[in-house]
């Protein structure tokens, strides 16, 4: 092959930046395709500007690059086999594979999935508008509801503690496209990288991870080991690549999976400075078919900068963090405008304490970014 550039990302996002510079420090040349300007990945690489939605923009980034991978599960799978079919490509030049992708974006065949596989999962079925009692009856409660297609950070789930609270919810579910599944009483949310390839199968540590208005913001080593699960995941939806696998930890210490997501994940960024490979340099690896690492490193707690209502100037808030807590490692995506809640940067500290020195950090991180700046003449 020689195409112009050797990796092409779907999605121009942070996740599609922080792969950007794991590639690009390969000496690797890499487009991204996004809708917009100034945005994350496309700062700092070639942008094709089209929308992830359109078969034709994604075949156009496929003629550019050697080898495809996405930042973004939502890409709709039957998108990509006629982007492949417009760009005379085999449908093996991306990564995740299409079909692990189709199963993925649609929660109740990926709950489908882990079940054949033996995977431990919650169990879900779908509602059917006209007869919402079988639901019920199958599940019982409390019971979450979910939208099958597109949630993400809580959208699209909600618990029903009875079949009042269910019926409530009519307005979302009479549409169709809904799931219910069973209610875990967790006593942790855990989450873990794992990576596949047709030659090796690995993991990074099992994370804790702490979610924040449903947003997961603090993730920190979680002292357990659900690595032997989060893989039977990957395997159950026949996935290849890099996945991050959300899990349940029950009181009994037993893991059942949540869900998975084909790409580099929010979980994962700790691996940016943790010593060890980081998840976007195994993710370009993967989706160049280079040789996987091994990941090794030291204890690494990562908290999300999310946006703050009274912000003034980012740049202070680093310096603060700085200040406060010198081996504390900023990662800014760049992002074009800043809202409150929305994911605007992360950042990562090593060690023994890290969990409460990343936490002591983003305060810090707060406080400058919403003060007036120092005069630095
Ligand atoms: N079956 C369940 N039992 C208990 N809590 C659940 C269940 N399913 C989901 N939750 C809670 O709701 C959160 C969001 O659910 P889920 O991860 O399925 O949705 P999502 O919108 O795709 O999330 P995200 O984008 O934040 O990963 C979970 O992190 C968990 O806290
Ligand atoms: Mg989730």
């Amino acid at each position: 092959m020689n195409r112009p550039y050797d990796l092409g990302i779907l999605g121009g996002g942070q996740l599609a930046r922080m792969s950007t510079q794991a590639a690009q420090r390969m000496g690797l040349k890499v487009a991204c395709l996004e809708h917009g300007t100034d945005t994350p990945a496309g700062q700092i690489t070639t942008q094709i500007n089209g929308f992830l939605t359109d078969s034709h923009a994604i075949a156009e980034i496929m003629e550019l690059c050697d080898f495809l991978t996405l930042e973004n599960e939502f890409v709709p799978a039957h998108m990509i086999r006629s982007a492949c079919e417009i760009a005379g490509r085999d449908e093996d030049c991306i990564l995740p594979g299409i079909d692990t992708l189709e199963t993925i974006q649609d929660k109740l065949l990926q709950r489908q999935a882990y079940a054949r596989y033996g995977a431990p999962t919650p169990k879900a079925v779908p509602i059917n508008p006209d007869d919402p009692k079988s639901a019920m009856d199958a599940i019982g409660f409390p019971c979450v509801l979910k939208a099958r297609f597109g949630g993400y950070d809580g959208k699209g789930t909600r618990t029903a503690m009875t079949p009042p609270d269910f019926v409530k919810y009519e307005d979302l579910w009479k549409q169709g496209g809904w799931l219910v599944e069973e209610f875990v009483p967790f006593r942790r949310e855990l989450a873990v990288m794992v990576y596949r390839s047709k030659t090796d199968t690995g993991v990074f540590p099992t994370m804790e991870t702490i979610q924040t208005n449903h947003v997961c913001d603090l993730v920190f080593p979680s002292g357990t080991d659900a690595r032997a699960v989060a893989i039977s995941a990957v395997e159950a939806v026949d996935g290849y690549g890099l996945f991050g696998v959300e899990l349940f930890e029950t009181e009994r210490g037993d893991f059942l999976i949540n869900e998975i997501a084909p790409r580099p994940h929010n979980t994962g960024h700790y691996t940016l400075d943790w010593g060890g490979i980081s998840q976007f340099e195994q993710h370009v690896r993967l989706a160049m078919h280079f040789p996987c690492e091994k990941p090794v490193g030291q204890d690494c707690a990562m908290a999300n900068l999310l946006g703050i209502e009274n912000a003034v100037d980012w740049k202070n808030g680093l310096r603060q963090a700085m200040i406060d807590v010198p081996n504390c490692h900023v990662h800014w995506y760049g992002k074009a405008e800043s809202r409150p809640g929305r994911k605007m940067g992360h950042l990562n500290i090593q060690g023994d304490n890290c969990r409460d020195l990343a936490d002591k950090a983003r305060e810090s991180f707060y406080r400058g970014w919403a003060a007036p700046g120092p005069d630095l003449g």
